[in-house]
C-alpha cells in the first residue's frame, strides 16, 4: 500500500477554488452503465484512485472505458458476465452498486464483500435483506451471490441507506416491473443517478424523497449523457477551511443547496459568508471575528447535516468551544467516526469522546485560536484525513506539520496540494513507498 506525506504550513487562505464532481454520485452511475447496451458519456467527473477502481470492475465485464478530462465514456455493448474479485471490492464500499448492475444486465450477480474506509462496522445486512424482500435468491459464502427477477415490489427499508437505495434503483431500472421504495435515501447524489437511469429510459418518480417509484425497461442500446454533480463534500472541505484560517475565499462551481445545513451552522456561529448560484465566499471566518459555539451538532441522513462532514467540521469547533463553551458533535450515521479525535489531541484539542458522540472543550493553550503543529500525524480514513490537512493550515505561520497518509485522501480529493495552494494554502504531498 502506498504511503504519502502530506507537509503542510500554517497559511492564511484566500482567492478561489473550484469543486469539482461528486465521487459518490459518479461511483454509482458508473456502476449503472452496465445495464445500457450502447455508449453512456459522464462529465465532471473527479480523477479520483475510488473511479480508478470502478472503471478497472467494468473492464473486468468487457466494457470499453476511456476517463480523460474529466469525461468517461462507457461503451458498455460487448459486456460480458463475470466475478467481481475481493482484489477491486476491498479497495472501495461501493463497489456494491456493481451488484445491482450485474443483476440487472445478467440475471446473476457475483461480488466478494466490499471494503471502504475504517469508519466502525459496515456490514452489508441492509442490501441482503433488500434482496431478500425482492424475492431474489441471494447465497452468502466468500462471496455474494444473487440471482432471479424482480417483480412489482413494495420495499420497506428499515434506514435511508445510500448504498441499498442505489443498489435497488440500478437492478429495478433494468426490469419491467414497477418497485416502490419506501423510506429511501434522499442524497443528491440518489437524485443524479436517477436522472441518469431515466436518460436510459426508466421511469422514476420521487427521486429526492423518501418514497421512490421506479418503472425499468428493457435492456435498452442508446446514447446517454449525464453531469455529475459538484462534490458537496469537498465544497465543504474548503468552506470550512476558509473560516478557519481564511478571508475572502471563494468556493467556486458548487451548489450552495446541497450544503445549506452547512452553511446555516456557520451562519449562526457568526461567519459572513455570502452565496450566489454556484458559489459560497467565505467573507469574514474566525481571523476576523469572534464565532460562537454551536452546542450540539448532529450527524444524520440527508437533509440532515451530513456524517461526511462531521470531521471536517471538528477542528473547527476545536478552534472555538472552550471548557465554559463546550460543543457536542454527534453522528448516528457511524458513531464510531472519532478516530481523528486522537490526532487531533497530538495538537492541542481536548475532545472527550464517547460512542456516537464527542464533547469538544476547545485547544490546552488558551487565548488562541490555532493548533500546535505536529510532525507525527495519522490519516485513518478519507474525511479524517482532509481534516487534519486543514488543522495544520490553521497553525501558527511558518510552522509545518506532516499527515502520514495511505492513499486515503486521494480517493476523495482531487489535486488537494494544488487547489490549497491556489488560495494561499502551502500543502505538498511526497510518496514515500
Ligand atoms: N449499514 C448497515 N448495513 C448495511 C448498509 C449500511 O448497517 O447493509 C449502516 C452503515 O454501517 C452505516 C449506515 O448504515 O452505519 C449508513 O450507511 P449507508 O448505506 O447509507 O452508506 P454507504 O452507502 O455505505 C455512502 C457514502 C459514504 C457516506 C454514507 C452516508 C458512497 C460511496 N459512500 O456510504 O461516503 O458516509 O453514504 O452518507 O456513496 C465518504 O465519501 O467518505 C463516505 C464514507
Amino acid at each position: 500500500m502506498a504511503t504519502y506525506r502530506y507537509e503542510i504550513a500554517g497559511s492564511v487562505l484566500s482567492g478561489r477554488v473550484e469543486i469539482g464532481g461528486a465521487k459518490n454520485a459518479v461511483l454509482p452511475i458508473l456502476a449503472a452503465t452496465l445495464l445500457n447496451k450502447g455508449t453512456s458519456y459522464i462529465y465532471n467527473v473527479p480523477d479520483l484512485s475510488d473511479i480508478d477502481v470502478a472503471i478497472e470492475i467494468l473492464k473486468a465485464f468487457n466494457c470499453n472505458v476511456s476517463h480523460e478530462n474529466h469525461s468517461v465514456v462507457v461503451d458498455a455493448s460487448d459486456a460480458m458476465y463475470t466475478n467481481i474479485p475481493q482484489e477491486l471490492t476491498s479497495k472501495c464500499r461501493a463497489t456494491l452498486a456493481f451488484l445491482g448492475a450485474s443483476l440487472g444486465r445478467f440475471g446473476e450477480a457475483d461480488i466478494a464483500f466490499p471494503g471502504g474506509c475504517v469508519l466502525g462496522p459496515r456490514p452489508v445486512n441492509m442490501h441482503i435483506e433488500a434482496l431478500h424482500a425482492l424475492g431474489l435468491e441471494v447465497n452468502e459464502d466468500n462471496t455474494i451471490h444473487v440471482q432471479g427477477k424482480l417483480l412489482d415490489s413494495v420495499l420497506q427499508l428499515s434506514y435511508p441507506s445510500v448504498g441499498v437505495t442505489e443498489n435497488i434503483l440500478i437492478m429495478a431500472a433494468a426490469s419491467h416491473h414497477t418497485i416502490i421504495i419506501k423510506n429511501a435515501a434522499r442524497e443528491p447524489e440518489i437524485v443524479n443517478l436517477c436522472k441518469y437511469l431515466t436518460e436510459t429510459g426508466a421511469n422514476i418518480d420521487g427521486a429526492g424523497t423518501s418514497t421512490i417509484v421506479i418503472k425499468g425497461r428493457d435492456m435498452i442500446e442508446c446514447q446517454a449523457h449525464i453531469t455529475v454533480i459538484p462534490d458537496r463534500i469537498e465544497a465543504a472541505t474548503y468552506i470550512t477551511a476558509g473560516v478557519m484560517t481564511g478571508r475572502d475565499v471563494e468556493v467556486a462551481k458548487c451548489n450552495p443547496r446541497d450544503i445549506r445545513r452547512l452553511l446555516t451552522i456557520l451562519r449562526k456561529m457568526g461567519c459572513e459568508i455570502n452565496v450566489s448560484e454556484d458559489t459560497v465566499h467565505v467573507i469574514k471566518g474566525l481571523l476576523d471575528k469572534q464565532l460562537n459555539t454551536p452546542l450540539y451538532i448532529v450527524a444524520k441522513p440527508y437533509p440532515a447535516f451530513p456524517t461526511d462532514m462531521q470531521p471536517l467540521i471538528m477542528p473547527l469547533l476545536c478552534l472555538i468551544a472552550s471548557e465554559y463553551s463546550p460543543s457536542i458533535l454527534a453522528d448516528t450515521v457511524f458513531p464510531y467516526r472519532y478516530m481523528l479525535a486522537e490526532e487531533l489531541s497530538k495538537m492541542g484539542a481536548k475532545i472527550h469522546k464517547r460512542t456516537g458522540a464527542a464533547v469538544i472543550t476547545g485547544l490546552e493553550r488558551i487565548g488562541t485560536c490555532r493548533f500546535t503543529a505536529s510532525r507525527n500525524l495519522i490519516s485513518h480514513d478519507l474525511r479524517g484525513g482532509a481534516a487534519l490537512i486543514l488543522a495544520s493550515l490553521a497553525t501558527e505561520p511558518g510552522t509545518v506539520s506532516n499527515v502520514y497518509d495511505e492513499g486515503y485522501i486521494k480517493r476523495g480529493y482531487e489535486n488537494i496540494s494544488e487547489k490549497f495552494s491556489q488560495i494561499g494554502g502551502n500543502v505538498s504531498v511526497k510518496l514515500l513507498k
